[in-house]
């Protein structure tokens, strides 16, 4: 019995052989991010992946508060106190841990995103997840960058309104200046139907192709829907307590549309953009 127990045990944390890494990006805040990327880790999870959400809006952070876990340690303790990686990390589900980056009047400090960069291509290194999505928070910072460039894909969510089309284009100019993403899948939020989201698409992507040269694909979108709040009022992801609800669905088809398209981690390159990363900002 002793024996099958562990040997159920290696095979949960068996390596996996590919990671997708997903930075979560916005531009403008409250579009979304943190909603979409709890639901989308509880999809992928009850599909059986081992998911693992990173908070990375450090000082402001609400994974754990949306989530409605608590956490004793955060990131931040972990450049601050100490903490090791398994004192910080909380098991939502078995399957699907949240790393909490930490709230009130708190930051990393000054130059320590190669730290931080450092810290967080170790984890997702350590093989035990098939996806990592990382919450980068709102803002274009270097804290932000360094999040983008450890992740092999960049997930932009919007809304389909002026102000939040223009800050994400903001946000892909200067990841075109800097060289960092070539390929960006984006979801359009808070839409009244599909073809709203694939009218926000069509009108981004034009743009950046246009300007920027970078590829957009429409991973897919979630409708405005009561519930979501609802759920964030109870502190529980809206795809648990309302499964059946319009923007669970939406997330389902993301889940899947995500899962039949994984996209292999090559460490390679990420060690390529990482020396590109020190020398953009010289540290
Ligand atoms: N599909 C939706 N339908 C209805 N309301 C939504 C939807 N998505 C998000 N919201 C509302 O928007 C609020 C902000 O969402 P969320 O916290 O996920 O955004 P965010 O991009 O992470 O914000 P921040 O940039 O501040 O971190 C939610 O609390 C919820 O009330
Ligand atoms: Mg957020």
């Amino acid at each position: 019995m002793k024996d099958q127990a562990h040997e159920l045990k290696l095979k949960m944390f068996k390596p996996a052989s590919t990671v997708c890494v997903y930075a979560v990006v916005s531009g403008k805040g409250g579009v979304g991010k943190s909603n979409i990327t709890l639901n989308l880790g509880v999809a992928l999870n009850q599909a059986g992946k081992r998911v693992l959400l990173i908070d990375g809006d450090l000082g402001m952070a609400n994974l754990d508060i949306l989530a409605g876990v608590m956490s004793r340690h955060t990131l931040l303790d972990y450049f601050e106190t100490q903490k090791s990686i398994e004192d910080i990390l909380v098991e939502y589900k078995p399957g699907l841990e949240i790393l909490p980056g930490g709230s009130g009047f708190m930051s990393l400090g000054d130059n320590r995103e190669d730290e931080l960069q450092d810290f967080v291509s170790r984890l997702i290194g350590t093989g035990r997840y098939d996806y990592v999505f990382i919450d980068a928070g709102a803002g274009i910072d270097a804290k932000l960058l360094s999040f983008v460039s450890v992740a092999n894909e960049v997930l932009l969510v919007t809304v389909p309104e002026p102000t939040a089309m223009v800050d994400a284009y903001s946000l892909i100019k200067i990841l075109s200046i800097y060289e960092i993403k070539p390929r960006i899948q984006l979801i359009v939020n808070q839409v009244s139907s599909r073809r709203e989201a694939q009218e926000t698409y069509e009108h981004l992507n034009k743009v950046i192709g246009t300007f920027l040269n970078i590829q957009m694909e429409l991973l897919g979108y979630v409708v405005s829907d009561p519930k979501v709040k609802a759920a964030v009022h109870r502190q529980t992801p809206f795809s648990l307590v309302h499964p059946n609800a319009p923007a669970s669905r939406n997330i389902r088809e993301i889940s899947e549309r995500l899962s039949s398209g994984a996209v292999t981690a090559n460490f390679g390159t990420l060690s390529e953009v990482m020396h590109r990363f020190v020398r953009i900002f010289g540290s």
